[in-house]
C-alpha cells in the first residue's frame, strides 16, 4: 500500500538509452486474468502477471471474496475460482489502493452475487467518479447501500440475487465501464448487450471468450462496437500468458527516441490495435519504431526496435484517444522535444484519471519551460526541439505523471525533479532499476 513517506526522484541527462527492455506484464490483462480466474470453476494459471500494487490489490480482493490464489516460486499464479455468482461476503472492506480498473471491474463482478461488500481506495481513488459504473449496475439489480458524496468511495453495494440482463449504451468510451457491465452480465440470464460509440480496449471480451463464455462483438457506426454476451455460462478454467504492457513500454520508448544515440529492443509487447495509438502517433511524428517480429496468442504481440529520432509536431485526432488514453502525458513529453506544435484533441476523460491528467500534464511541461495551452478538451504543446528542464513536478499520486517527468529529465538541459516516485510501483515495479540498467541517470 502506498501510504509511506514521499520519495522524491531526479532525472538528468547522460549517455544513450540502449539494450533490451523487458517491461512488466500488461496491467489491464493482469486484472482481468485474476478476476475471470476467480469466477471460473477449477484451477486457472496466470504467467507473467504484473506484480504491481494495483494488481496485487485485485488479487487480495479476490482472496477476500473467497477465491484461492497462490504464487509459485517460479512466478506462476494458480487460482481456484468459485464460479459465476459464487463470491462470499468479505469480512472487511475491499481496498483497491490507487486502482480505478481493479475497483470498477470488481464492482461489476460483485454486482451479480447476492452479497454485501464495501469498496475503498486511497485518496486519489476516493476522488474518482464511481456513479458511471453504479448507474448500470443498479439497473441490473444491484443496490448501493451507502456511497460518499458524488458517487465516490467508500461505498457499499449489495449484489443482485437475480441479476437482470440489460442493453447498455455507454455514455463514455471506457473499458472499465463496459467491463463492469459485462462481468455483472455473467450472472444474468439471457443477453447482456453493451454498445459503445467509440471502441475501447477489448481485453475483457477476448478473455471472456478464452474462459469459454459466448460473446460476440461487431462493428457499430463509424468507430464503435456492439457486444453481446450470453449470460450464466459455466466459465472454464484457463491458462493466461500476460504480454508486456505497451503503456509501460511507452516510457523507455520515448526516452530512447529523445536521447541522442539511443537504441532499444522491446520483447513481446502487446500490440492490440485498441492500445497502440501512441505508436501510431509517434511514427507520424517521425519516430523510428520498427516491428521485428509478431505473434498472436489471443492478443497480438510484437518485438520492436526503437532508435533516437528527430520528431515533429502533429495533430492527434479525438477518435484516437481511447487507444492511447493512458499515453498522453508521455506523448506530451515527446511533443515538447519535437519541432512545432502538437495538438491533442478530445482529452476530456483525462480529467478523471489517477489525477486530473490534463492539468497535471500541462503543469509538468510549464514547470520545465514549455509553452502549453488547454483549449476546451484539447492540449496544445509548442515544441522547440529542446527542453530547458530544471523544474520540480508535482505528481498528484499519479504514476504516469511521475514516469513522464523523469523521462523528460533524461533529455532536458537541466535535471527534472519529481515530488514523489512512490506511485510508480502501482504499475511499473522496477522502473528505476530497469531504466538504470539501460543507461538512464535517475536518483
Ligand atoms: C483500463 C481502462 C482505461 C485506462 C485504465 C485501464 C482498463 O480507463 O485508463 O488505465 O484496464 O479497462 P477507462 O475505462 O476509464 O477509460
Amino acid at each position: 500500500m502506498t501510504t509511506s513517506a514521499p520519495s522524491p526522484l531526479s532525472a538528468r541527462r547522460g549517455g544513450p538509452i540502449s539494450g533490451r527492455a523487458r517491461v512488466p506484464g500488461d496491467k489491464s490483462i493482469s486484472h482481468r486474468a485474476l478476476i475471470l480466474s476467480a469466477m471460473a470453476v477449477g484451477e486457472s494459471t496466470v504467467a507473467g502477471l504484473l506484480e504491481g500494487e494495483d494488481v496485487l490489490n485485485t488479487a487480495q480482493a479476490m482472496r477476500d471474496l473467497g477465491a484461492q490464489l497462490v504464487r509459485g516460486e517460479d512466478g506462476l499464479w494458480r487460482i481456484h475460482g468459485v464460479g459465476v455468482g459464487g463470491f462470499a461476503a468479505p469480512e472487511k472492506p475491499l481496498d483497491f489502493g490507487n486502482s480505478g480498473t481493479g475497483c470498477r471491474l470488481v464492482l461489476g463482478a460483485v454486482a451479480g452475487c447476492p452479497i454485501r461488500a464495501t469498496f475503498d481506495g486511497d485518496a486519489s481513488l476516493r476522488k474518482r467518479p464511481m456513479r458511471r459504473v453504479l448507474d448500470p449496475l443498479e439497473r441490473m439489480g444491484a443496490r448501493v447501500v451507502t456511497e460518499a458524496e458524488g458517487g465516490r468511495l467508500p461505498l457499499t453495494i449489495e449484489g443482485a440475487r437475480d441479476a437482470i440482463p440489460i442493453e447498455y449504451e455507454s455514455p463514455v468510451p471506457s473499458a472499465q465501464l463496459k467491463s463492469a457491465v459485462l462481468l455483472a452480465g455473467l450472472a444474468a440470464p439471457g443477453e447482456t448487450i453493451v454498445v459503445e460509440a467509440e471502441a475501447s480496449r477489448d481485453h475483457t471480451e477476448r478473455m471472456l471468450k478464452h474462459f469459454g463464455a459466448k460473446i460476440v462483438s461487431k462493428p457499430h457506426g463509424e468507430h464503435g462496437r456492439r457486444i453481446v454476451l450470453q449470460g450464466q455460462p459455466e466459465l472454464e478454467p484457463a491458462n493466461v500468458v500476460v504480454p508486456a504492457d505497451p503503456s509501460s513500454a511507452a516510457f523507455p520508448m520515448v526516452a530512447a527516441l529523445l536521447v541522442p544515440g539511443s537504441e532499444l529492443v522491446f520483447e513481446s509487447v502487446m500490440t492490440n490495435p485498441l492500445r497502440t495509438g501512441l505508436f501510431t502517433t509517434l511514427r507520424e511524428m517521425g519516430a523510428k519504431i520498427e516491428t521485428i517480429a509478431t505473434r498472436d496468442d489471443g492478443e497480438e504481440v510484437a518485438d520492436l526496435r526503437v532508435v533516437a529520432s528527430k520528431l515533429k509536431g502533429v495533430e492527434v485526432p479525438p477518435e484516437r484517444a481511447p487507444s492511447m488514453i493512458d499515453e498522453y502525458p508521455i506523448l506530451a513529453v515527446a511533443a515538447a522535444f519535437a519541432e512545432g506544435t502538437t495538438r491533442m484533441r478530445g482529452l476530456k476523460e483525462l480529467r478523471v484519471k489517477e489525477s486530473d491528467r490534463l492539468e497535471a500534464t500541462a503543469a509538468m511541461l510549464r514547470a520545465n519551460g514549455i509553452a502549453v495551452e488547454i483549449e476546451g478538451d484539447d492540449l496544445i504543446v509548442h515544441g522547440k526541439g529542446a527542453v530547458r528542464g530544471g523544474g520540480e513536478v508535482t505528481t498528484h499520486m499519479d504514476h504516469r505523471i511521475a514516469m513522464s517527468a523523469l523521462v523528460m529529465g533524461l533529455a532536458s538541459d537541466e535535471p527534472v525533479r519529481i515530488d514523489d516516485g512512490a506511485f510508480i510501483a502501482t504499475s511499473f515495479p522496477g522502473f528505476v532499476e530497469l531504466m538504470g540498467s539501460l543507461g538512464a541517470n535517475l536518483s
